[in-house]
């Protein structure tokens, strides 16, 4: 086990024009900001090759290279072979496209399950499936614990169950599911499943091909990067799902026969970005490496996960020691059960005051749903504003927590 080196998170941060001392962002599960190398890949791409794309002339030959090194490099990172990765608008379009894309390869009363514990870009777009005479259940938290029990999915695989979609972390609970087991569960009965990375993400590192998913959905700009989403297929599924594009956009021409109108040229040039920024946080923290670039991710997002457990600690034992806070989820910061995002109620309050009260404060934190409607409603949470939702990133520091936490006290 390699030896990791202290987080520099004052190196990370110096990356970010955005981020200042005079307030703390804790609403980063909503969105992160982006490094400087982001901005200035998009702003190369639109100064210097912001044109037609993979013509014969200098800069649009620049330009088809540009966003397929940008693909090529998301592939990487998400540990996926050629062209099994789509760069999408959205999570939520990428879903909708791929749920279009698999009804026809299934028959009437065919099964999806869905959790209601999701976000519900990978739940509304299946659930919709109902009505052209698909079987839709539904994998449901327990309302105690905000937790999907395996022996409850068991419970509701059937020989006509197709796809079972479900998260990897929740945006609100903030606790991992266990995707290997859950994977290897429905695939034993005869499923696919289609698994929403999207919090999951931007803390640790992606390898879809050890976990055998089949489809796997993240955003990038959640993970310090430009507002577009990433969809991930099996390659032989990519192949024989229905293509959505044009007609003449043949079915074998993978990514682009699932996306209409093809990639935003100048955001997915700018996802180059993205990597930059961690190669320069790998070769300040590790050296000089010849691993391949997803074995570096890997040690780098070791480094962010060991950062965010220290920095969480504290805000856990504040919020679970808070005779008013009722902590959604998960009572720990470890790294293994958790993203450092965490939801909370406060009896007697609603939850729209708390952020109102901390932004006054120089602190930005969250309340609502974040379109986790069904969780909120199973968690009997929606009459008083939703939950308060504080989430951290590797760019967060102790000091940041501490402030949070003062604020915290103060307005409770
Ligand atoms: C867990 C999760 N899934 C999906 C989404 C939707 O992503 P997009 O905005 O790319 O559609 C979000 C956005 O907040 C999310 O938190």
């Amino acid at each position: 086990m390699l030896q990791l080196p202290a987080f520099d998170v004052a190196f990370a941060r110096a990356q970010f024009p955005a981020l200042v001392e005079s307030w703390a962002l804790f609403e980063n599960a909503g969105g992160t900001l982006v490094p400087g190398q982001v901005i200035g890949r998009l702003n190369d791409y639109m100064t210097e090759c912001q044109l037609q794309p993979a013509g014969a002339y200098g800069p649009s030959r620049d330009a088809a290279e540009r966003i397929s090194e940008a693909q090529r490099l998301m592939q990487e990172m998400m540990g996926a072979e050629a062209d099994e990765v789509m760069v999408g608008p959205s999570t939520t379009m990428n879903v909708y496209l791929l749920a279009h894309a698999l009804r026809p390869l299934f028959a009437d009363g065919d099964e999806i399950v869905v959790t209601n514990l999701d976000h519900e870009a990978n739940s509304g777009a299946w659930r919709r499936l109902a009505a052209s005479g698909m079987i839709v259940r539904e994998w449901r938290v327990e309302p105690d614990s905000a937790e999907l029990e395996i022996e409850t999915l068991a419970s509701l695989l059937t020989d006509r169950t197709r796809l079972v979609c479900f998260s990897q972390c929740s945006n609100i609970a903030g606790g991992i599911n266990d995707v290997m087991g859950i994977t290897r569960l429905v695939h034993d009965a005869g499923g696919l499943v289609c698994v929403d990375g999207v919090a999951y993400a931007p803390h640790r590192h992606l390898d879809v091909k050890a976990w055998d998913v089949d489809f796997y959905l993240c955003s990038p700009y959640k993970i310090y990067g430009p507002h577009l989403g990433l969809l991930y297929s099996k390659r032989a599924h990519f192949l024989s799902v229905r293509a959505q594009n044009h007609f003449f956009i043949a079915d074998s021409d993978i990514p682009l026969k699932l996306n209409p109108g093809g990639p935003n040229h100048e955001l997915t040039a700018a996802l180059t970005g993205i990597i930059d920024y961690f190669e320069l946080l790998h070769r300040h923290h590790f050296g000089e490496s010849h691993l391949p670039l997803h074995d570096r991710l890997g040690q780098l997002f070791a480094l962010f996960a060991e950062h965010e457990e220290r920095i969480a600690e504290p805000l856990v034992a504040f919020l679970q020691a808070h005779p008013k806070v009722r902590l959604i989820g998960r009572g720990t910061a470890d790294q293994q059960q958790r993203a450092p995002t965490f939801s909370f109620q406060v009896a007697g309050r609603n939850s729209s005051e708390i952020p109102a009260a901390a932004a006054e404060r120089g602190i930005a934190i969250g309340s609502g749903d974040f379109y986790a409607a069904r969780l909120i409603d199973a968690l009997g949470a929606r009459d008083r504003g939703g939950v308060v939702r504080a989430s951290m990133v590797h760019y967060n520091t102790a000091e940041e927590v501490a402030r949070l936490i003062a604020v915290l006290d103060e307005v409770l």
